[in-house]
């Protein structure tokens, strides 16, 4: 008897789409490896996060998450750690990041899943474009990236064909990162500290049209819906509203944040290549 999966999961966190890409791209394949089907978890907006989700043991879930500040992002990691229940499911587990470092968050996830019952059987980490940045990693995941997305599904479909049980399987370690360091403290072009938790993005009113996208992409559902120029919540900058802005009209002007940003670009535009843990 060989481990039965009847349903492969994409469950993940994307404000800005490339963990959801790349997630995807990896849960479909390794579904059409084993010709089952493939269903999409998308956590990102917060009616999403008012459910909870049940695995089984004869389904895989491939779990994405974007790394920030070298986490998992701080305020998603309650519903991470309560939103999904499994028994022994089988797990595949990737985190994207924007060509700094993923530091701690990989580990995280593998720890925060492990602890709701999934056996993760395969690992990895994508540098993908910085959602700070249209000069760092502009273009990834690539073409080149989603190819070698489909390698690691293969491997792990190798993994899911050896175990007799989801019971068996040994997790990859990632070495250099077996335990989860403090969140990384974002440093301005002069080294020092960019403090900018209470940034939020303003909106040129010349430009905006009122069309609302802002206020339905905000995974912290901030963006006010009677004003959309006004964030009221928390903001976690993950840049979904103005990425998605059609008239290009929200921006960051916090002074931190923008110094925040050149260094990153001033230090990590060198091409970093996917790692794989299996
Ligand atoms: C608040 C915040 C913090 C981030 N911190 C890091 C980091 O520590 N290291 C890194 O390499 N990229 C970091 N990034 C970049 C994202 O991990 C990267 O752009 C990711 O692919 C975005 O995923 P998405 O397109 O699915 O939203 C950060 C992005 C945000 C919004
Ligand atoms: S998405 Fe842009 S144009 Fe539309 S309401 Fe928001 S700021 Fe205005
Ligand atoms: S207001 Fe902040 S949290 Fe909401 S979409 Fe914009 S950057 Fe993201």
């Amino acid at each position: 008897m060989r481990m039965n999966i009847k349903k492969v999961k994409a469950v993940y966190f994307s404000p800005c789409k490339s963990t959801g890409k790349l997630t995807e791209r990896i849960a479909f394949r390794v579904a059409k490896l084993l010709d089952v089907p493939a269903e999409i978890i998308d956590f990102t907006l917060p009616k999403a996060r008012e459910n909870k989700y049940l695995f089984k043991k004869d389904e895989l879930a491939v779990f994405g998450l974007p790394t920030y500040a070298g986490r998992i992002p701080n305020k998603i990691l309650p519903f991470v750690k309560e939103g999904f229940l499994a028994e022994s499911t089988p797990a595949i587990c990737i985190v994207t990041y924007g060509n700094r470092s993923f530091d701690s968050s990989l580990t995280e996830l593998l720890s925060e899943t492990g602890n709701n019952g999934f056996k993760a059987l395969a690992l990895s980490a994508w540098p993908c474009r910085h959602v700070f940045s249209d000069k760092i990693a502009i273009g990834r995941p690539s073409e080149e990236d989603l190819k070698k997305a489909d390698y690691f599904a293969e491997r792990a479909r190798d993994l899911i064909k050896k175990y007799k049980s989801a019971d068996d399987i040994k997790s990859p370690s990632i070495p250099g990162k077996e335990e989860v360091l403090p969140y990384y403290s974002p440093k301005k072009d002069d080294g020092e500290p960019a403090v900018f938790l209470k940034a939020k993005p303003k909106t040129d009113s010349g430009k905006c049209i009122n069309c609302g996208v802002c206020a339905s992409v905000c995974p912290m559902g901030s963006v006010s819906y009677k004003n959309f120029s006004e964030v009221n919540g928390i903001c976690i900058k993950c840049q979904a509203c103005i990425k998605n802005c059609p008239e290009q009209a929200k921006y960051f002007d916090d002074e931190a944040f923008l110094s925040h940003v050149r260094m990153l670009e001033n230090n990590f535009t060198a091409k970093k290549e996917p790692e794989i843990y299996i």
